[in-house]
């Protein structure tokens, strides 16, 4: 009797089918091979960190299996949404204005504002922009020595702007203000128009022109009118300006319309010979630019003061509104962009070729001859496009990215054996359930004894005969009917 070892083997046959060992070879190349093509997109690539300022490709481009179902692939480019605090810098796509982001809300059920100190933004489209105000500010004195050697007068354009973005998780509003100066103070770190092309993006072109020459002429204007003055001149000012909503026409028309923006406030500060401010301000008495404009040139009150400034403080108002909605991507029929709109921009620009002439060198320092200094032609064959803009920032994203060779290997191979081990058990018991079940020589063997009553040992097999070698097939004694 030979010693049995606890553990056992199985005992085999070959399988009695001419057609089994071709299509288990050529069946076995081609599942290897499809299979080994699906661990690598399952287990051959790993996440590596990286940043991207474009998510939306860099999640749907990144490989070749990032179309197929995710329940297929095991590394899937993903990126996480920025977080753009409160009171960062930000510019958008186009790159014309920084932007500061002032505040940030959500409007609750009831109605009520949530203000949040961060903006959770992942490539959202920036929809609905209205600007809430234009502040000139003129400064006067206040510039900086390098910036009044360059040009006696000077002063800055705010604009005011709420958007919202609709991510996943609602909408979310936003402020943000941007300032403009033409003659920016030395120490500034916020650049405008990084992106300028005349030729790719006239539109921003257009504006960069209007707002600069605008500005200019209404700085000069400025100096101009408190230059001979008997009662004291004013040494700076500030002006609100906000839509007019009670226009009436069409959109195209109101926007046109001289009275689109009405002074909201105003405030010109006067200086006496003493070089002590009275404390008595000059503020407007009225709301229309053309009011103001029309107004005496030297009143014995000061309610209208310095009408010979308003037709530039009103394109320079104009300019900036549109510029910032350009930037901003906002052109649609409840807010025509006068830079979009051919006709529209030749009337924003009708007065450039006036204004050039009339500037004085004092306020010609760094005018860029390349600027637009006469009206737009609208039959001019120009794309002038505003299209949607998204704030420009870097995503953290997990990209896939290949294993390295040895790790490769072996993750497939891994893999690989497992699928096909798991693959090869089903195949043979689907054999041996429908084919060899029917085979009548599979049932039977030449060299086995048919099995006696009670004779079976562990494992399915039994030696007969006082040990010699002869086995039978668990199948035969059951299909014995033992
Ligand atoms: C990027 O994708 C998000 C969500 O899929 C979408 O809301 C957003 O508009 C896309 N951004 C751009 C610029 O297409
Ligand atoms: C801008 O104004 C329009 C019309 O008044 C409004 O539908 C839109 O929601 C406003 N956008 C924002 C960001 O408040
Ligand atoms: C402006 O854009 C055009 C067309 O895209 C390009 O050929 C040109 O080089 C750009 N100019 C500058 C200064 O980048
Ligand atoms: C200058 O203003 C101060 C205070 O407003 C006033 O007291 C003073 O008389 C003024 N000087 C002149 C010369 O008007
Ligand atoms: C505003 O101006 C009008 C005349 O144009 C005058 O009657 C009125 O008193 C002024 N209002 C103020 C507060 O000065
Ligand atoms: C708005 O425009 C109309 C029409 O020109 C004008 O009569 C009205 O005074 C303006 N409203 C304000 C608040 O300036
Ligand atoms: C602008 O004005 C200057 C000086 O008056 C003149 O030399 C120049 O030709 C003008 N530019 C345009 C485009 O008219």
């Amino acid at each position: 009797m030979p010693h049995r070892s606890f553990f056992h083997y199985n005992i085999t046959r070959a399988y009695p089918f001419k057609w089994f060992t071709p299509l288990v070879i050529i069946g076995g190349i081609i599942l290897t091979a499809l299979v080994s093509f699906l661990n690598v997109a399952a287990t051959g690539y790993e996440l590596v960190s990286t940043s991207s300022s474009d998510p939306n490709a860099t999640e749907t481009n990144s490989i070749w299996f990032s179309k197929w179902p995710s329940y297929l692939v095991g590394a899937r480019a993903a990126c996480e949404a920025a977080s753009l605090q409160v009171q960062s810098t930000i510019y958008t796509d186009r790159r014309a204005f920084p932007y500061e982001l002032s505040k940030v809300w959500h409007v609750e059920e009831d109605g009520t504002k949530a203000y949040q100190g961060s903006l959770i933004y992942k490539n959202n489209v920036i929809q609905n922009c209205n600007i809430t105000e234009i502040k000139i500010q003129f400064e006067g004195p206040d510039r900086s020595p390098g910036q009044l050697a360059v040009a006696p007068m000077g002063g800055t354009v705010t604009a005011k702007t709420e958007c919202y973005i609709d991510a996943d998780s609602g909408r979310t509003y936003f402020q943000m203000r941007s300032t403009y100066d033409a003659i920016p103070p030395p120490e500034t770190a916020k650049s405008t128009f990084l992106n300028l092309n005349k030729t790719s993006d006239p539109t921003l072109f257009w504006g960069y022109s209007l707002l600069n020459m605008y500005w200019r002429s209404s700085m000069q204007a400025f100096f101009d009118g408190n230059a001979d003055r008997s009662p004291p001149p004013f040494f700076k000012g500030v002006i609100d300006l906000n839509r007019n909503t009670t226009l009436d026409g069409t959109m195209e028309e109101q926007v046109e319309s001289i009275e689109f923006l009405r002074v909201g406030d105003c405030f010109f500060i006067p200086l006496n010979s003493t070089g002590i401010a009275y404390l008595n301000n000059r503020y407007c008495n009225s709301t229309s630019i053309t009011e103001l404009s029309n107004s005496p040139t030297n009143p014995a009150e000061f309610t209208r003061p310095l009408p010979g400034i308003w037709r530039s403080v009103e394109g320079l108002g104009k300019s900036m509104w549109f510029t910032v909605l350009a930037d901003l991507g906002r052109n649609d029929d409840a807010m025509p962009n006068m830079l979009a709109r051919p006709k529209l921009l030749a009337s924003l620009s009708s007065d450039l070729a006036t204004v050039n002439e009339t500037l004085r060198s004092r306020f010609r320092w760094g005018l860029n001859d390349r600027m637009f200094m006469q009206a737009f032609d609208p039959s001019q064959d120009v794309l002038l496009q505003v299209s949607q803009s998204i704030l420009a920032t870097d995503y953290l994203c997990q990209v896939p990215q290949l294993k390295s060779p040895g790790t490769l290997f072996i993750s497939i191979l891994v893999a690989d054996l497992v699928i096909l081990q798991a693959l090869w058990k089903i195949f043979t018991l689907t054999v041996d359930g429908f084919f060899l079940k029917s085979t009548e020589e599979a049932r039977h063997c030449a060299n086995c004894a048919p099995v006696s009553q009670g004779g079976i040992l562990h494992g399915g097999y039994k030696s007969v005969n006082g040990g010699d070698s002869q086995i039978v097939l668990l199948e035969e004694q059951r299909s014995s009917g033992t």
